[in-house]
């Protein structure tokens, strides 16, 4: 593909996310590029696989949301990114950055939204004994984990299920959900 869509992926633990979408989008047919890697979190593992891959990466302290915000919009004006990919970033931005990319930022989550939406997903899930889980890649709106859903993808819990394997559980088909989703926003 010759006109791939420029791309900074947010980021703030270990970005496993991050390098699933690194590996889809070396793929000649996939629809982006990532031309940027932002953590708000110095001691993020996933700035590794900013090195192992070579993209351009940069740290914000999201301590003071405007200037977090403001060296963000900078860069990514000075890349000319036109999408913007939330894996596992744990920081809400706010409207006015939100308006700015409507429809160009996108999310995943580790639950079926609209259930769990915030924080220790898996930890709820267990204690209110669901049947199933899953993960959700989203469009990012003003509410938190709101926005409209693109694709899901749904998990059985088993019997002696733990957070942990729980986790490692839905991870494993967050990898696949979120290149599946880019590639239908952009067919
Ligand atoms: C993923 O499970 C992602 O869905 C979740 O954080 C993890 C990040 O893993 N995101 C959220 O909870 C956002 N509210 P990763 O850094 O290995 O991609």
């Amino acid at each position: 593909m010759v006109n791939k869509i420029k791309t900074c992926i947010f980021i703030s633990g270990d970005g496993s996310n991050l390098e699933s979408i690194i590996k889809n989008s070396r793929e000649y047919n996939f629809p982006i590029k990532i031309e940027l890697i932002i953590s708000n979190n110095p001691n993020a593992k996933g700035i590794i696989f900013a090195k192992k891959y070579n993209i351009p990466f940069k740290f914000f302290s999201s301590q003071n949301q405007n200037n977090f915000e403001r060296n963000c919009l900078f860069e990514i004006k000075k890349k000319k990114i036109k999408f913007l990919c939330l894996a596992g970033f744990m920081k809400i931005l706010s409207q006015n950055f939100i308006k700015t990319f409507r429809y160009k930022i996108v999310n995943i989550h580790p639950s079926l939204l609209p259930k769990y939406k915030g924080l220790n997903t898996h930890k709820r899930v267990l204690k209110d004994k669901e049947k199933y889980s899953g993960c959700t890649v989203h469009f990012v709106n003003s509410k938190l984990d709101s926005g409209k859903i693109i694709l899901q993808k749904k998990v059985l819990i088993y019997k002696n299920e733990t957070e942990k394997s729980l986790k490692q559980r839905i991870l494993k088909q967050e990898h696949k959900l979120y290149p599946q989703s880019i590639i239908s926003i952009f067919k």
